[in-house]
């Protein structure tokens, strides 16, 4: 019997109502799209970022297309704030059921320039920032034996992004981490997994967008041939989020619309120019 696809793909596919969620870098770009369609599924969702008044707007925004939304100003460099912050959730919701690390920083620099402190800075929120909340939110998936973490990283944690300090190696670690992380809890029933994005337009990456001939240039570099958007990344942590995906785990998904398999159609090679697809 062929089975319809509307009962196998029904509005509740993904079954993420009322489970507890925390999204750390809440109301950047990418965080405030990843709570939007969780909101949207029916879960309930914590948003943690360090700044107040863009987390409170943010929030404001999200409470007004309905859902079960909180906002906790929390630091993810500060183990005490992320205490805090999981104490407020388990208090309110119960044990958070899935976490994802988002929160994090970017700033040009070359490797033999960068100052110690501005190294130290930017892992403390990129790399260190991930374990602690993994540490602090894990606990509690572990002591109920279910949960689900989604590592937002980059294409860049497997392809050196130069003149970008330490941004690489710290979402090369977050990557190890989450790998580590699946080994270390499976048996708990915590499944951790990574999503990288590569260009992608959020309030990070805005100002590169400025220049209409850098954009042109990006999307034509693109196989799929746009720039991706926070919703494109959001779709891929909800899939990796739910139980959907029960027997995925220390896995890594690029968002990147072919940009990382498209270098060797870069090379001059005479004879072997693009063609018109489909040309009859
Ligand atoms: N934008 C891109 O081009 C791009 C590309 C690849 C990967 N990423 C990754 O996607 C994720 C989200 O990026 P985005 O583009 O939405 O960035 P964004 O700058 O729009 O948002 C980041 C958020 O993190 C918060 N934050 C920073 N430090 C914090 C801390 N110590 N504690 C708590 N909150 C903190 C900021 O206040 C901000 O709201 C990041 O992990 C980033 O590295 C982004």
């Amino acid at each position: 019997m062929t089975r319809k696809v509307s009962d196998a793909l029904g509005n509740d596919w993904l079954n993420l109502k009322d489970r507890v969620c925390v999204v750390t870098g809440a109301a950047g770009g990418i965080g405030r799209e990843i709570c939007r369609q969780l909101l949207a599924c029916g879960a309930r969702v914590a948003m943690l970022d360090r700044d107040e008044a863009l987390l409170l707007g943010t929030v404001r925004a999200l409470e007004a297309e309905g859902g079960e939304v909180r906002g906790i100003v929390a630091d993810v460099t500060e183990l005490a704030s992320l205490q805090a912050a999981a104490d407020q959730v388990q208090g309110h919701w119960g044990e958070c059921q899935l976490l994802v690390n988002n929160a994090a920083a970017l700033y040009a620099d070359a490797i033999m320039d960068i100052a110690l402190d501005k190294w130290n800075q930017l892992l403390s929120v990129n790399l260190t920032g991930y374990l602690l909340s993994a540490q602090v939110f894990g606990r509690q998936m572990v002591s109920q034996g279910r949960g689900s973490m989604v590592h937002i990283a980059s294409i860049s944690a497997s392809i050196p992004q130069p003149f970008s300090g330490a941004y690489s190696v710290s979402k090369a670690g977050a990557k190890m981490l989450s790998q580590l992380l699946a080994v270390e809890l499976g048996a708990h029933g915590v499944r951790s997994n990574v999503v990288s994005p590569a260009m992608i337009r959020t309030p990070m990456s805005e100002v590169i967008y400025q220049d209409p001939s850098v954009l042109r240039r990006r999307e034509e570099m693109v196989p799929v041939g746009r720039i991706s958007t926070p919703v494109d990344i959001a779709q891929a942590v909800l899939f990796l989020a739910s139980d959907r995906a029960g027997y995925i785990s220390g896995q890594e998904i690029l968002v990147d619309g072919a940009l990382t398999q498209s270098w060797l159609g870069l090379i001059p090679r005479p004879g072997f120019e693009k063609q018109d697809a489909g040309r009859a």
